[in-house]
C-alpha cells in the first residue's frame, strides 16, 4: 500500500479532486459547435492504450482524485472501453467516490446495463433538442430515436440520467419548456450550458447562437418558481428546483457567471495531454513519463508540476459584441 500522499492543491488553494479523461477523439456524431464536419482523427499509435489510461487514472486517484468522468469524443465508441470501466471501478470505495461518463447516448442501449452493474450510478447525456430534424441538423450524423432508446435503456438499468443541453439561440430556445416538461415527465435532471468559443467557427455565428443563461433563467421564472439549491454534483453546474414539479435544473455559465474560483478539475486527452483549464492552452505531456518507465514517480512528478501552474481561469468573453478567449482546439479534444 502507498502511504497517503499529499492532495493536489493548485496555486489558488483549490484542491483538485475531479479528473475528466477523454478516451478517444472520435465520435459517431459531428455536432456543429464541437467538431468540424471533416475531422482529421489521430493515428492510433498516438492514443494512450487502455492499460496506460488505467495507470494514469490510478495515479491520479493515488494523488487524491475522488471523481472520475470518462469523456471523448464519444467514450463508448472506443473498442474495449467496457473492460476499462470494469478495471477502473475497482477503485470505487477505495479512494474513488464516483465513476461516470458524459456520452451522446448513441451506444447506451448496448452498454447501460453493464455500466450499472460495474458501479456507474449516473450518466450525463448530451441532448440539445427533442425535434428530430433539429437534432439531425445539430449533430449532422446523429439520429434522435437512437439516443432516446439509449436514454430509456439507461433509466431501465437504474442509472440516473442528466440531460446536458447547450443553450443555442435560434436553435433550441423555442423548445425550452418542451425540454423541461420532457425531463420532468421522464425523471431526468436537466442542465443548460452556455456555448463556449472552442474550435474555429465564424465569430458572427458564435455570437448569433449565444443564449445567455441569465435570459433562459428569466424565461423559466415566468412559469415556475425557482428555488436555489445548495447541493452540488462536483461539476460547475448550479442548480435550482422547480417548486411546481420538483425537478432539478442546472446552469453552467462560463460566460454570464464565472465559476473558475471553485474549479476542482483537470482533464486528460486521449493522447495524454493534461489540460489544467478548459479555456487555456497550457498543458503537460503525461504520455512521455508513462511510457518512459513502469514506475510512476516521473508521472506523479509531472502531474504535480502541472497542477502547480494551473491558471486562475478561462478568458471567454462575448461582451462588446466580439469573441474573446477563443480556443483553437475543439471541445472534442478535451471532452468538455
Ligand atoms: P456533474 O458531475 O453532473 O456535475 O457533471 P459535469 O458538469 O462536471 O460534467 P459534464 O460532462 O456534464 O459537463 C458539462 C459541460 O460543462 C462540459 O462539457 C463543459 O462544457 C462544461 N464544463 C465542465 N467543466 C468545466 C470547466 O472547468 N470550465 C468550463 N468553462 N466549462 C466546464
Ligand atoms: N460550448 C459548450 N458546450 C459544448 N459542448 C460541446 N461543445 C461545446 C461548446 N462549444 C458540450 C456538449 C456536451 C459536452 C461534452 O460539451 O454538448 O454536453
Ligand atoms: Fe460528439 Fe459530443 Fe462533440 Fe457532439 S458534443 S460531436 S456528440 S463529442
Amino acid at each position: 500500500m502507498h502511504p497517503p500522499l499529499p492532495a493536489l492543491i493548485d496555486p489558488f488553494a483549490r484542491p483538485i479532486t475531479y479528473l475528466r479523461v477523454s478516451v478517444t477523439d472520435r465520435c459517431d456524431f459531428r455536432c456543429v459547435y464541437c467538431m468540424a464536419e471533416h475531422m482529421q482523427f489521430l493515428p492510433k499509435a498516438d492514443l494512450l492504450t487502455l492499460e496506460e489510461l488505467d495507470r494514469l487514472c490510478t495515479a491520479f486517484i493515488g494523488l487524491g482524485v475522488r471523481k472520475l468522468r470518462i469523456t471523448g469524443g464519444e467514450p463508448l465508441v472506443r473498442r474495449g472501453i467496457m473492460g476499462f470501466f470494469r478495471n477502473v471501478a475497482r477503485h470505487l470505495g477505495q479512494g474513488l467516490d464516483e465513476l461516470t461518463l458524459t456520452t451522446n447516448g448513441s451506444q447506451l442501449a448496448r452498454h447501460a446495463a453493464e455500466l450499472a452493474e460495474i458501479g456507474v450510478r449516473r450518466v450525463n447525456v448530451s441532448l440539445d433538442t427533442l425535434d428530430p430534424d433539429k437534432f439531425a441538423a445539430i449533430t449532422r450524423w446523429g439520429r434522435l430515436p437512437q439516443v432516446l432508446d439509449g436514454v430509456r435503456a439507461a433509466t431501465a438499468a437504474g442509472l440516473r440520467v442528466k440531460i446536458n443541453a447547450v443553450a443555442l439561440k435560434g436553435v433550441n430556445d423555442a423548445e425550452l419548456f418542451d425540454l423541461v416538461r420532457w425531463c420532468g415527465d421522464e425523471g431526468h435532471d436537466l442542465t443548460f450550458i452556455e456555448v463556449m468559443p472552442m474550435g474555429e467557427m465564424g465569430e458572427e455565428n458564435r455570437l448569433d447562437q449565444y443564449w445567455p443563461l441569465s435570459d433562459l433563467r428569466a424565461q423559466l421564472a415566468e412559469r415556475f418558481t425557482l428555488i436555489d439549491l445548495a447541493e452540488r454534483t462536483g461539476g460547475p453546474a448550479r442548480y435550482v428546483k422547480l417548486a411546481e414539479t420538483g425537478q432539478k435544473i442546472g446552469f453552467i455559465t462560463p460566460l454570464t457567471h464565472n465559476f473558475c474560483e471553485s474549479c476542482n478539475r483537470v482533464r486528460v486527452t486521449c493522447t495524454g495531454e493534461l489540460f489544467m483549464c478548459l479555456g487555456q492552452e497550457d498543458n503537460a505531456d503525461l504520455r512521455a513519463p508513462l511510457r518512459a518507465s513502469p514506475d510512476d514517480a516521473a508521472l506523479e512528478q509531472t502531474i504535480r508540476a502541472a497542477i502547480a501552474r494551473k491558471p486562475k481561469g478561462h478568458d471567454f468573453d462575448y461582451s462588446r459584441q466580439k469573441v474573446d478567449g477563443q480556443m483553437t482546439r475543439h471541445m472534442s479534444h478535451t471532452g468538455g
